[in-house]
């Protein structure tokens, strides 16, 4: 069996990946920084019936990418490591974010290229391409919403679809590129790499410490939230497509979650009792730093329907789950 190559995948986003690509019986190489998946994936993983092999090493490495592709037969690629820098990383060290996030890219692929053997590749871009359009735009389409990128960040992932895109058309490579949307949920941790953790990891850890949750005042932002499980079997839904009719392809819920942050918060509070949350009064200040401030347009899910996937948990159901992953997790009790 071919077996199907994620780089980053020890970080948040690849985690989910891998162990859904494992639970169907993969094949999956992991390249990464990481000389080992955090803990207690390598235990929990395990127990699922595909291979798991992790190999350490840095995307900017050429070589060491030519030698991966030449032990072992890899018939799928998710170059998906990256660096999601915020605004002091992007103004301290912009060649590094363009290095592993587009330059990395592509030296995966230059390494897919030459070993031949490779059917699909699913490129790593983001709802941070659409930038400035995501405030201008109720729904951000493919098609129709101008990509205009604002941090340095979203410019590489609109630069990794279009150079990617471009470059596995020449080099006889079949690539699809995943727009995806900010994502939380199980396997979410601070790899150093990523400077803007969810909302959800926050409003996660408050209920675990028992804190009451004191949030901005209602109405909130609108915002777009997909829940991590949803998101890996979007992207198989990627793997799998034979003849895509389109090749760039939002991976988001399609959702505001905004009216639904309560629900979500008496998921975690059934979970973690002594969890307490409500709106601040005028004047307050909230108990956690709110991610935007500016309401964005849902992202539309019309061409990842079209391919067969649609996500399966809506907010309060993502949010219960999310709080039963945690518990078992603090219980090392994941099954
Ligand atoms: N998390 C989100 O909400 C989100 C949204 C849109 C797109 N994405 C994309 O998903 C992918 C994964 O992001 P994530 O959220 O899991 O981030 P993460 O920080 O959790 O994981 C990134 C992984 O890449 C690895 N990495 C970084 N630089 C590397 C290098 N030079 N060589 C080898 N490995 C390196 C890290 O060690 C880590 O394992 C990225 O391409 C990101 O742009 C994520």
């Amino acid at each position: 069996m071919d077996a199907i190559l994620v780089t980053g995948g020890a970080g948040f986003v690849g985690l989910n990946l891998v162990e859904a690509l494992l639970a169907r019986g993969e094949h999956v190489v992991v390249f990464g920084r990481e000389a080992q998946l955090p803990s207690p994936a390598p235990s929990l993983f395990a127990r699922l019936p595909g291979r798991l092999e992790v190999v350490q090493g840095d995307v900017q490495d050429g070589a060491a990418l030519r030698d991966l592709f030449a032990r072992r037969r890899i018939g799928a690629v998710f170059p998906f490591a990256a660096i999601t820098a915020g605004p002091e990383r992007e103004a301290a060290d912009p060649a590094l974010v363009l290095d592993v996030n587009l330059k990395g890219v592509l030296a995966t692929l230059a390494a897919a290229r030459d070993a031949g053997t490779v059917r699909r590749v699913v490129l790593p871009s983001s709802a941070a391409v659409y930038g400035e359009s995501a405030y201008a735009f109720p729904v951000l389409d493919e098609a129709t919403t101008p990509p205009v990128p604002i941090s340095l960040y979203g410019v590489t992932k609109y630069a990794v679809e279009r150079a990617g895109l471009r470059l596995a058309g020449l080099w006889g490579l079949d690539a699809v590129a995943a727009r995806i949307g900010a994502t939380f949920g199980p396997w979410e941790r601070d790899t150093g790499l990523r400077d803007t953790l969810s909302l959800h990891l926050a409003l996660a850890e408050a209920a675990q410490r028992g804190e009451q949750v004191v949030l901005p005042p209602a109405p909130l932002p609108a915002y777009d939230w997909v829940y991590s499980r949803d998101l890996a079997e979007g992207l198989i839904a990627l793997l799998d497509a034979r003849d895509p009719p389109h090749r760039v392809v939002n991976l988001a819920s399609g959702t505001d979650w905004a009216p639904a942050y309560g629900a979500c918060l008496e998921a975690l509070r059934r979970a973690f009792p002594g969890c307490r949350w409500r709106h601040a009064e005028p004047g307050e200040r909230p108990s956690i730093s709110w991610n935007e401030s500016r309401p964005r347009g849902v992202m539309a899910i019309g061409r990842a329907a079209d391919l067969g996937w649609r996500p399966r948990f809506a907010p309060a159901a993502a949010s219960a789950d999310y709080a039963a992953w945690l518990l078992a997790k603090r219980e090392q009790a994941l099954p």
